[in-house]
């Protein structure tokens, strides 16, 4: 019998493409896991233990070694530099990180503020660009903090740009292109290596054939 895997998954807008992801590498999925409010799913065929994680979260678990493997955007990556290996770029969920604001506005030179869900990421960006700014937290809806005049700028995911269009925004730099990552906790890499790579071996295949 071989080593259970935990594997922690993001929920939102990551899960559906990761899910599909496993089942073409012919991993057996049940009904259950997409349509399930389940935070916990065993998967007793393929002897796989999911976690249902908040995206930003999934690094957390797997460093800390309760989730052997992990599905992360690189934005989260960039943003909670977790001791954790990357094992493969999923190159699913292409989006980019960008800084976006009002059309025709500068940064306010005195004192410039950016709000983000990024700080460590977007503190990072200004402080190669040279500006010195106040980053202001937000958790999520960040395309308000402009329109109401709380911040000059924010750097936030730019998917399809229909939040920015939308919202009167407009993007200003482009920062870095993201895409999801298969994650390992470099303990379980040793421990359950024949596993793992097995896993990556199949989920490698897809990715290839979808290139081709
Ligand atoms: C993300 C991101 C942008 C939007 C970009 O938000 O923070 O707001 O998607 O997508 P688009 O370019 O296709 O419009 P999400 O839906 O994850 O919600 P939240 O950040 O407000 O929590």
């Amino acid at each position: 019998m071989s080593d259970i895997l935990t594997i922690a998954m993001p929920k939102g807008r990551i899960f559906e493409e990761a899910a599909e992801l496993l089942r073409e590498a012919g991993y057996q999925l049940p009904q259950e896991f997409d349509d399930s409010r389940k935070l916990i799913i065993d998967v007793e065929e393929e002897n796989f233990r999911f976690i249902l994680a908040k995206p930003m979260d999934v690094p957390t678990y797997v460093e800390h070694g309760v989730a052997d493997l992990g599905i992360a955007g690189k934005d989260v990556m960039l943003e909670e530099e977790r001791d954790v290996y990357e094992l493969l770029d999923l190159k699913i969920s292409a989006c980019y990180l960008a800084v976006a604001g009002l059309p025709n506005t500068k940064l306010n030179e005195i004192a410039p503020r950016i709000a983000t869900k990024y700080p460590n990421v977007a503190a990072a960006y200004f402080r190669e660009q040279g500006s010195q700014v106040e980053i202001i937290k937000l958790n999520g809806s960040i395309e308000i903090a402009p329109i109401i005049g709380l911040t000059d700028r924010i750097v936030d995911i730019v998917s399809t740009g229909k939040t920015l269009v939308e919202n009167g925004l407009v993007e200003y730099e482009k920062i870095v292109d993201i895409t999801s990552r298969l994650i390992v906790n470099p303990v379980s890499y040793r421990m359950k290596d024949k596993r793992i790579s097995d896993l990556v071996d199949r989920v490698n295949g897809v990715i290839r054939a979808v290139q081709k």
